[in-house]
Formats: C-alpha cells, sequence, structure tokens
C-alpha cells in the first residue's frame, strides 16, 4: 500500500500566514502540520508516500521535509501545476501510485485516530473506497455524506444546502486502483476543480464497494485561524510531556506540562503549562499561560500571552494586556510604548487581522 499527501492548493483563508508559506508547514505545538500526516501514515506501516507539492510553496516543504529518511519513509514530491482539485492530485500521481491501493491523506488535516484499523478493514473486505466520516454541527460547510444502516455510501454531496445527514468526510481515504477510471469519467465541478467526492460517486454508481466508517478521535481541519488555535490547543491537551532543556532562572516558576527547548533563556517569568516554547528562544518578564506553542528563536519582553501560537523569530515587547487567541507570523515585531500609548503605529501585511479590544 501507499500513501498520497496533498499539500498543495492555495491555502487562502490562512493568509496572510500563506502568502509566504506552505499552510501545512504552519506549526501545531511547533511541529509542521504535514508532519503529523506523515507520522501517522508511517505508524501504519506504509513507507512509500507520494506527496502534492504546488510551484509556489513546494520547495519549503522539500527542503523541511527532506527524502523521508528522518521518519522511516521514502518520499516522491510531485509537482501540480495548479490547484485543479483533490481528484486532479490523484490524476498527477498516477504513474507514482500505479495500481496500487493507497491512502490519501490531506495535508492540512489532524486526525487522531490510528490508520491501521481502518487499512486492515479496507484490505479485508476488498473494498474500492473507504472514507470515513465525523458528525459536525455545520454540515453545510463539508462535503457530506448519505449512508444506509450497513454503512454503505448511497450519496455525496459537496458542501450542501440541504444537508442528507449531519455526517462530513473526513480528509482522509483509502481507494483501490479503481479510482482512477472514476476520475476519467468525471468533469470539472462549478468551481473548476476535479472533486474527489465526484469521483466516489462515480464509483458508487458503477456498484463497486463504497464503504464508510465513523471516526472516533478528534480531527481538525486547520485551514483557518481558529481551526489552527483549537488544533494547538487539542494537541497541547494530548501529546505533550515535561522537558526543559533551556535555562530558568531562579525567579521565574514553570508549572505544569512545559517543554523548552535547548538554547532558550527564561528570565523572571511565569509559565502555565501546557505550553511549548522551541530553542534559542529569549523570555523575559512574562507571563506564558495555557495552550501556547512559541516557536524557534522567539523574543518575549514584557509580555502576557495565553492561548496563542507565535512563530520562528518574532519578537513582543511590552504588551501588559494579555494576549489571547492570537497567531503571530514569522519575524513579526510587536511593540508597544512604555507609558500608555497615545496613538498606534502599524506596518500591517495584506490580509492581517488586528482587533485592539
Ligand atoms: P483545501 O483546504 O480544500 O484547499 P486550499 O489549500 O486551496 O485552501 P483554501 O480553501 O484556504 O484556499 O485543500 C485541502 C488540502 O489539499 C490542502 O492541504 C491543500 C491540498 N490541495 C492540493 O494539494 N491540491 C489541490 O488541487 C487542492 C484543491 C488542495
Amino acid at each position: 500500500m501507499k500513501a498520497l499527501i496533498l499539500s498543495g492548493g492555495k491555502g487562502t483563508r490562512l493568509r496572510p500566514l500563506t502568502y509566504t508559506g506552505a499552510k501545512q508547514l504552519v506549526p501545531v505545538a511547533n511541529k509542521p502540520i504535514l508532519w503529523y500526516g506523515i507520522e501517522s501514515i508511517v505508524a501504519a506501516g506504509i513507507t512509500d508516500i507520494g506527496i502534492i507539492i504546488s510551484p509556489e510553496t513546494g520547495e519549503e516543504v522539500k527542503t523541511k521535509t527532506g527524502s523521508g529518511e528522518a521518519f522511516g519513509a521514502r518520499i516522491t514530491y510531485i509537482c501540480q501545476e495548479q490547484p485543479a482539485g483533490l481528484a486532479h492530485a490523484v490524476k498527477i500521481a498516477r504513474s507514482f501510485l500505479g495500481d496500487s491501493p493507497f491512502v490519501m491523506y490531506l495535508g492540512d488535516n489532524l486526525i487522531q485516530d490510528e490508520l491501521r484499523h481502518f487499512i486492515d478493514r479496507f484490505k479485508a473486505q476488498q473494498m474500492d473506497a473507504l472514507i470515513l466520516l465525523r458528525a459536525v454541527e455545520n454540515p453545510t460547510a463539508f462535503g457530506v455524506a448519505e449512508i444506509n444502516d450497513r454503512g454503505q455510501v448511497l450519496r455525496l454531496v459537496e458542501k450542501p444546502k440541504h444537508p442528507p445527514s449531519n455526517l462530513a468526510l473526513v480528509g482522509l481515504y483509502f481507494f483501490s486502483h479503481q479510482i482512477h477510471s472514476a476520475i476519467e469519467r468525471i468533469q470539472p465541478s462549478a468551481r473548476g476543480e476535479l472533486e474527489i467526492t465526484d469521483a466516489i460517486q462515480a464509483l458508487i454508481q458503477s456498484g463497486q464497494s463504497v464503504e464508510a466508517e465513523q471516526i472516533r478521535g478528534w480531527w481538525l481541519d486547520t485551514g483557518k485561524k481558529d481551526d489552527l488555535l483549537e488544533a494547538n490547543r487539542i494537541v497541547l491537551d494530548t501529546c505533550l510531556t515535561i522537558s526543559i532543556q533551556g535555562e530558568v532562572d531562579a525567579r521565574s516558576q514553570v508549572i505544569g506540562r512545559v517543554e523548552i527547548g535547548s538554547g532558550s533563556q527564561v528570565r523572571n517569568c511565569t509559565i502555565r503549562g501546557p505550553v511549548v516554547i522551541g530553542k534559542n528562544c529569549h523570555l523575559e518578564n512574562c507571563f506564558i499561560g495555557p495552550y501556547s506553542s512559541i516557536a524557534d528563536e522567539v523574543t518575549l519582553i514584557d509580555t502576557d500571552l495565553e492561548h496563542s501560537v507565535i512563530l520562528q523569530g518574532a519578537k513582543i515587547e511590552g504588551i501588559h494586556q494579555r494576549i489571547v487567541d492570537s497567531v503571530v507570523g514569522q519575524r513579526a515585531h510587536l511593540k508597544a510604548a512604555p507609558q500608555r500609548p497615545k496613538a498606534l503605529r502599524f506596518m500591517i501585511g495584506d490580509d492581517c487581522q488586528i482587533e485592539v479590544v
């Protein structure tokens, strides 16, 4: 069995971060989202992995992720010139996939369930497609499945106005080689994309076996800022251990599950976990509250923050009002005047969101 991870696309909903980088490399608990998918695939025993990349962000994905050796896998990168749809990505990966059955994983999704159980079922029952579902409150925002009481899929609809169920399609699919001929039979949708939901629908129509199973653990699609913060909260809650490698001075208090990377210095700070702090950071006179992830080389001075994600090389100084629910991009610099500011001075990139609350 092979795996295909989709790490192309435009990432418009995560701008401005995605102007300069791939959305799949945005970190959750200081690890790129994409890497969780790779680790989960390798843990299920699949080591032959194709990754779809875009011309804009592909080099960065390749450089950071490498040949796969670090994960115990062999990675083949496949460039998709245009984000022409999930089924289009499968189409251009045909020579990599051959006639092998494969797992398709959306590179901006995080899925807690282990894959092995699904792979075993997919193989044992010789399915042509196994899709995973999760009950959601707002099915109109997702691909939605109608299933019968034996778990067989009757119909799939993309972002329906009148959803046939509340079961959304999770970004993880298992396919036999039959998906390729189904993709040959479909046309681009109204939004101009070759939709994987249409290809699966084509499998159903030609009588092939398409089954569904509901996942039990969490599933997070990190496409938007609040989803990213939620993913960060859940991963810190479930996966973080205690590990202090940097230097913490005697005036600082570290409470609960906190990781501090090597070369980082913490002076006169209170850090209340779960919090992860990367390498070579400098923190002075700060309160860092729960559910915060601070990437490598970040400087925080006289700053209060919680439930936030701070990316590599960012610098925040003198902001004593608590920073909450925030994502601060790489190398961004936030600074307040020593006294109560009389004016605010900004240099803000396109599509940024600033709320002074
Ligand atoms: P989406 O989140 O549906 O699309 P997007 O990345 O273009 O994001 P946005 O809606 O914010 O503009 O894509 C799901 C995953 O699949 C994501 O990791 C990107 C990837 N993808 C491809 O690799 N090729 C494609 O043609 C498309 C549409 C998505």
